[in-house]
């Protein structure tokens, strides 16, 4: 399978991966030929892109970092959470998510090894919680590749399930305002880490190192975040890397108020923040393990072909296994080259994501 931008779609593509409406709804199932009125469909929902199998790329394998199975699951639980918040009321509430987050645990130390190769397919409406998911994920991997223990991990994922719960108190015309915000409007949610922690300390007994992470997930490591304005070792650790997470996660979601960025765009912006906006040492894991360039995505070369992105190698982002199909503006008979491995290739670059297939 590979990855199609969804203004590259045609008609008579075979769909690869099942499409969801919103958080649970099956909208195209997998093996679907896609129709005109299937990619508008596609559009009006607001996919960066999908998944399709072709003769290029049959063979080609992308492995979910966790399961769809417990990703639903994971969004079921969480989304429960965030309702009763909204809801309001005042009694203590047990916390419904250990399970979960152990589960994903389980399943990211069984793949310790992998990439993290993250296209994720999620339409705009599902964005609080699949954004929720992959900020617990991504934070996950991180602590996996710190080597955390397995309780210190629990925390870690619970804390990043939650960081965002404060921004139910926040009226949704300032969240999802398509235009810049007045100063009000950004003081206002600048609220959203304290109101979430001091909204979880109230109802669920969560341990401290999950409610830290929420406070401290906008702290920059120079300084200028917020609430405190905490630097460097005054921000707890997990708050440092549930802000790399979210900030990735963030960029490369489709937001009212901006597209998204493609994952390459997106490291970039990290890799430029080490030292300021985030810990260096965090970004040092964090580009080691996500790949700017994921499997199954097309991409330009210095040298004019065009490819798909076959395999990554952990520490070496830049230097996949790659398909050829085109040189130039020429078609050609599809063959591998490693630009990690082939001597004659160690001078050629990836240029860009590319923008037709
Ligand atoms: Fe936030």
């Amino acid at each position: 399978m590979r990855f199609i931008p969804t203004n590259c779609l045609q008609e008579g593509m075979q769909l690869a991966k099942p499409l969801y409406k919103g958080d649970h709804d099956l909208m195209l199932a997998a093996g679907i030929k896609l129709t005109p009125c299937y990619i508008s469909s596609i559009v009006r929902l607001r996919y960066q892109g999908v998944y399709i199998d072709d003769n290029l790329s049959k063979d080609i394998e992308v492995v979910n970092i966790i399961s769809d199975e417990l990703r639903r699951e994971t969004m079921a639980a969480i989304s429960k959470i965030f309702v009763t918040a909204e809801q309001g009321g005042r009694v203590k509430h047990k916390l419904d998510i250990n399970k979960q987050v152990g589960n994903i645990i389980d399943e990211l130390l069984n793949n310790r090894n992998m990439m993290v190769n993250m296209m994720d397919l999620r339409s705009f409406d599902s964005y609080t919680y699949s954004h929720s998911i992959n900020v617990a994920v991504l934070s996950i991997i991180i602590g996996i590749t710190m080597n955390y223990k397995k309780d210190d991990l629990v925390k870690l994922g619970i804390g990043a399930l939650l960081h965002d719960i404060g921004k139910v108190f926040i009226s949704k015309e300032i969240l999802n305002k398509a235009g810049p915000l007045t100063a009000a409007e950004y003081n206002t949610i600048k609220l959203h880490p304290q109101m979430g922690y001091d909204y979880v300390v109230e109802k669920y007994l969560v341990p401290i190192l999950s409610r830290v992470t929420i406070a401290d997930h906008h702290e920059k490591y120079d300084g200028t975040g917020y609430p405190r304005g905490k630097k460097k070792s005054e921000i707890s650790f997990f708050g440092r890397i549930a802000a790399v997470a979210d900030v990735y996660d963030a960029l490369t979601s489709e937001r009212p108020y901006r597209k998204a960025l493609n994952p390459s765009d997106a490291m970039e912006y990290i890799m430029a923040g080490s030292g300021t906006q985030f810990d260096p040492d965090v970004i040092q894991i964090f580009t080691r393990k996500v790949a700017p360039f994921p499997v199954g995505t097309t991409v330009v070369l210095s040298n004019g072909w065009t490819g798909i992105v076959l395999e990554n190698y952990e520490s070496l982002c830049l230097r996949p296994r790659i398909r050829i199909f085109r040189q130039g503006s020429q078609d050609v008979e599809p063959f591998e080259i490693s630009l990690k491995d082939d001597f004659q290739y160690l001078n050629v670059t990836i240029k860009e994501p590319a923008d037709s297939v």
